[in-house]
Order: C-alpha cells, then structure tokens, then sequence
C-alpha cells in the first residue's frame, strides 16, 4: 500500500492530484483481501487506466488499480472464436492480439485508451461498433454480496454509452474478466464517416482486421489527441439523443447539422458540434481548452487543474444550454 501517492502517473487527463492511498490487485483474492483490510468507512475506487476520469481535487480514500491479466481461449469451432479476457488488461493491445490472428468483431475498437475490465463500463464504441456486440458474459465482484457474479450480454443492460454498471451497480462491483465472441468469418461494418474513404486511400483491395484496425487508428491519429502528449479523456460530452421533434427544429434552423437517427422517436445530434457552433472550437479558459480539430475533447494546454477543466465544461454546458435548449451530460466520470 502507498500513501500520498501522485497520481499524474495514473490518468490521461495529467491534473497535479493525489491520492491519500494506492494499491493493486491481480485477482479476486487479492482484491478481497484489500476489502476486507481496509476501514469500513473509507471511500474507495476500482481504476484501471484513468482515461475516462476526471479527478478535481485530491482524492481522500483508497485507489484500488485493476492489473489482473489473461488471454484465453475458451472456445473455438470454423466460425467462432470466444475468449475469456483478464479486466486489467490493456485495451487495444487486446484487439491488436486478436486482429493480427485474422479474428473479427473488435478492429473497430482499436486504439481506445483503458483497460478491458473498463470496457464494458460505459460499453465502449467507436466507428459504428459497441463492446456489447461481441460481449458474452462480464464477471464481477460484487462488494456487499461478497460474492462473484457472472451477468449474461442481456442483464448487463448495454445502451449508449451506458450499463448496468453505470446504474445500480456503480461504484458496487469490480470486473474480473469478460468473455467475447469474436468471428472467423469476417463480417466488417465500415460504414461510419471516412471509414470507405480511407480504405480507399490506402488501395486496400482484401481487407483483413488488421488492416480495419489500422485504419481506424490513421483515422482517430488524424483527429484525437495522444493523451501522452496532451493530457485528455477522450470525449468530454456523451451525443445527447434528442426527441425527433426537438431534434428537427433544430435542423431546421441549421440544416448543416449532423446528426443520426435513433429508432423512430430519437435524433442523435453530435456534441462536437454543438460545442463547435457555441463558438468554443479551439478556444481556451485558462489552461484548458477544446481540442481544435475536435471540439467534443477538454485538452490540458499544460498545467491544468481538474478543476479549471470542470469550470470549461461548465461554461460549455451553459452556453450550449441557452443557445440550443439542450443539455449536454458529461460522459467522462468527474471525481
Ligand atoms: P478508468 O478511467 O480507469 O475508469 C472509468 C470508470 O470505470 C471509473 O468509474 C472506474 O471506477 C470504473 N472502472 C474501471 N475499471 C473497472 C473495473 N475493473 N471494475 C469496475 N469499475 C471499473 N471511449 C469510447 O467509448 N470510445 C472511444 O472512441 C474513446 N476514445 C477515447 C480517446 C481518448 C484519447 C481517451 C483519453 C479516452 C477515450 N475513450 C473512449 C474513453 C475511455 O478510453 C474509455 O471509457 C475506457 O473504457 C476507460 O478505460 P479505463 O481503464 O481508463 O477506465
Ligand atoms: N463535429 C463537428 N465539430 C467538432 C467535432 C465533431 O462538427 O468539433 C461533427 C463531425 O463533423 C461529425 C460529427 O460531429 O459530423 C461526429 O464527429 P466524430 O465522427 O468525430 O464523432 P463524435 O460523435 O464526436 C463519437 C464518440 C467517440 C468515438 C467517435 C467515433 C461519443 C461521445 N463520442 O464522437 O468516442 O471515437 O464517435 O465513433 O459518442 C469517447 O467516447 O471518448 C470517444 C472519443
């Protein structure tokens, strides 16, 4: 166990914050035996790779780091592949292990930062996949029970950005490991913005996972920022879901606005967007700011606090407020 630790090393975002306490674990008896040891009324949280967390002040408790491993194959047959998968793991080094063996299902997902355990978290998506389409099972801890559960794709209750493990489990329970289902008989979705344009680009004529995955990592290299160069957690916002008749007066009004349908009722309209046409794209409030070619992102322009970062979101969320009638809700978990 340490103590007063920094915890620079241990998010994207690169706010100066500590942490009164700091330990790891590598199994379920590691992580129980912290549990059981540690004061009853001492705030706790599960970290895995802190790239989706904003700390604004120090935090007065225990961080208790993911680091259980495993890679495995539970089962095979000529069209399918499923692998049981440590939560500590490292994300994309995860999709990178899969697509350099020809396995589909996750080559969207490559070079989002984070653990495998956080994954299923806020399911994970990009480039027009989500973690729930491939997720058999997720296996958790769960601290009061102090029993191991095993929830089933349905009982996770996956949505946008959203789990069970966002709602009546937050903050209750610890991922293990998930268990997914990848394919032998590809079945790419490259249908998502620029996706078509860069296969092209680069002449690829027989697309192999790996060159979707490397694809998508020129894309999001083109428009993210490297959180090891400028500290970050990815998208700030969540793309608010809007009903259609609210969504379209809007459009009305902005005909350029992107935006998606969702089922017969709903229009999903880009945060970065919203943001960007507020007038905050690449404009800065102290040592923070919005990336400039992706507004939806807070970048640290160097020295930034948690604090100043959460004012800008404030101020963001304000003035897309009066200026849409819409409010924007934080995906990035704010401590
Ligand atoms: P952390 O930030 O450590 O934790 C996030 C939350 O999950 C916290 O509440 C934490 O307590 C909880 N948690 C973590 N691990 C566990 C566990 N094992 N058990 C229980 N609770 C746990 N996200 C996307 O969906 N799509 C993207 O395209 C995407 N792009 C990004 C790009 C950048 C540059 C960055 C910085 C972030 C991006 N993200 C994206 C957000 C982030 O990468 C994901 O949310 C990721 O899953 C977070 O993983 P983590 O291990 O860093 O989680
Ligand atoms: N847009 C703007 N201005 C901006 C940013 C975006 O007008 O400053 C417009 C784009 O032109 C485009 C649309 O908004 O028409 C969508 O932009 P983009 O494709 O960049 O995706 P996004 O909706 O901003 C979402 C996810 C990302 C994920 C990408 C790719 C959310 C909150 N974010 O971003 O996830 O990588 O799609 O699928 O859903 C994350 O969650 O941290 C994250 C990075």
């Amino acid at each position: 166990m340490k103590t007063n630790i920094s915890l620079l090393p241990y998010h994207t975002f690169g706010a100066k914050v500590n942490a009164d306490f700091f330990t790891t674990f590598s199994n379920k008896e590691e992580l129980t035996t912290i549990l059981d040891q540690k004061p009853n009324d001492q705030n706790f949280i599960i970290l895995g790779g802190g790239s989706n967390i904003l700390f604004t002040k120090d935090f007065h408790g225990l961080i208790i780091k993911n680091e259980i491993s495993g890679f495995e194959v539970i089962s095979e047959d000529d069209h399918h592949i499923t692998l049981k998968i440590g939560a500590g793991e490292n994300w994309h080094d995860t999709v990178m292990q899969t697509v350099e063996k020809g396995w589909q299902g996750i080559e969207n997902l490559a070079l989002i930062p984070g653990t495998v355990g956080a994954s299923p978290i806020q399911n994970i998506g990009a480039y027009g996949v989500e973690v729930k389409d491939v997720i058999q099972k997720v296996e958790f801890y769960h601290f009061d029970k102090k029993e191991t559960f095993e929830y089933s794709n349905q009982e996770c209750a996956f949505g946008y950005r959203n789990s069970i493990f966002k709602n009546e489990l937050k903050g209750k329970i610890a991922v293990l490991s998930i268990t997914i289902q990848l394919n032998k008989n590809w079945n790419f979705n490259t249908s998502y913005g620029a996706i078509e344009d860069e296969i092209e680009n680069q002449g690829i004529e027989n697309l192999t996972p790996l060159d979707l995955a490397n694809v998508i990592i020129k894309i999001r290299e083109s428009k993210l920022p490297d959180p090891n160069e400028i500290g970050n957690c990815g998208s700030f916002f969540k793309n608010p879901v809007l009903p259609k008749e609210d969504a379209l007066k809007i459009i009305e009004k902005h005909p350029d606005a992107p935006h998606y349908i969702v089922g017969e009722e709903a229009i999903k309209i880009p945060a970065g967007w919203l943001i960007q046409t507020a007038g905050w794209k690449g404009k800065s409030l102290g040592n923070v700011g919005t990336y400039p070619k992706q507004a939806l992102v807070l970048v640290n322009n160097g020295g930034a606090t948690g604090e100043e970062a959460w004012a800008l979101a404030l101020q963001i969320q304000k003035d897309v407020k009066s200026q849409f009638g819409i409010s924007i809700e934080p995906e990035v978990n704010i401590l």
